[in-house]
């Protein structure tokens, strides 16, 4: 499918104008960033899972009703979805301490929360993606207090849904990021889960072990990122049988 002119590139996705009104197509890189792209690198074949992982996740919230941006997978590395106005906060959920969480309250990596907890950074790159309150968000005007409802509910379904999804193949879900878009219909508006749900801004342990599959094996060098991304992938059920990600691009029609 022909795309159409280069609207947006980020450190992990390109987003090409679409071939209908509404439409976007989100072409998925092999660059890897880290600590705000203080560490950078190319790991051949994480877009390929990327975007098979994140259609996977989009299209299981949309059958249990939670709305998404996702319309198809175009191929290895593209999907058409919504256009949609990115609200900017990164929506973060924990289950286990990790990350920032555990380095800023001093509790050790790995402890089970008391509950999931839901917390919001403000996007800015220059500023290290700042945590923010509910009393920022409505006094800047990021969010109106009936988004940020919206936005809780539809974190914790996606808590529910993802833990549960993982849950099942022996994947602990640690914590997860993700963004939400709005999608003007006339004169209402909905959100819908945009951006992409993959490793890459989940934190995945294997239940049994504790090995991480996720974009910390690149953050502190543990191993081999696609490696853990295809196990995932290959637990899910989401690449075809036999596939490797090393035997790219006849892998994935
Ligand atoms: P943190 O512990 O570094 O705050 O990250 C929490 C979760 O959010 C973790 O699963 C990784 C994800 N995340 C992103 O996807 N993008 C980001 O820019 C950051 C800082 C975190």
């Amino acid at each position: 499918m022909a795309r159409g002119k280069k609207l947006y590139e980020g450190k992990a996705k390109v987003l090409y104008e679409g071939p209908e009104p509404g439409t976007l197509v989100q072409y998925f890189k092999d660059d890897a960033t880290a600590f705000n792209a203080q560490k950078v690198d190319v790991i051949d074949g994480k877009g390929v899972l990327n975007n098979r992982l994140s259609e996977y996740f989009m299209v299981g919230l949309g059958q249990i009703g939670v709305p998404t941006h996702f319309l198809k997978r175009l191929n290895m590395r593209e999907q058409l979805v919504r256009s949609c106005e990115i609200i900017p906060l990164e929506v973060i959920v924990r289950n286990y301490a990790a990350g920032s969480m555990a380095k800023r309250l001093g509790i050790e990596e790995g402890k089970q929360l008391p509950r999931p907890i839901v917390e919001y950074s403000l996007k800015n790159d220059e500023l290290g993606d700042p945590l923010v309150t509910e009393e920022y968000i409505a006094a800047f005007g990021w969010a109106s207090p009936q988004d940020m409802d919206d936005i809780l509910s539809i974190a914790l379904r996606v808590n529910d849904f993802l833990s549960g999804v993982l849950y099942g193949v022996g994947i602990k879900l640690v914590d997860f990021k993700i963004e939400v878009g709005r999608v003007y219909e006339g004169d209402f508006q909905r959100l819908v889960v945009a951006d992409e749900i993959s490793p890459d801004s989940c934190r995945l342990w294997d239940i049994e072990t504790g090995r991480k599959l996720d974009k910390d094996v690149f953050r502190h060098d543990l191993g081999s990122l696609t490696e853990a991304y295809a196990e995932i992938a290959n637990r899910l059920g989401v690449l075809p049988k036999n596939a490797t990600p090393m035997q790219k691009p006849t892998l994935i029609n």
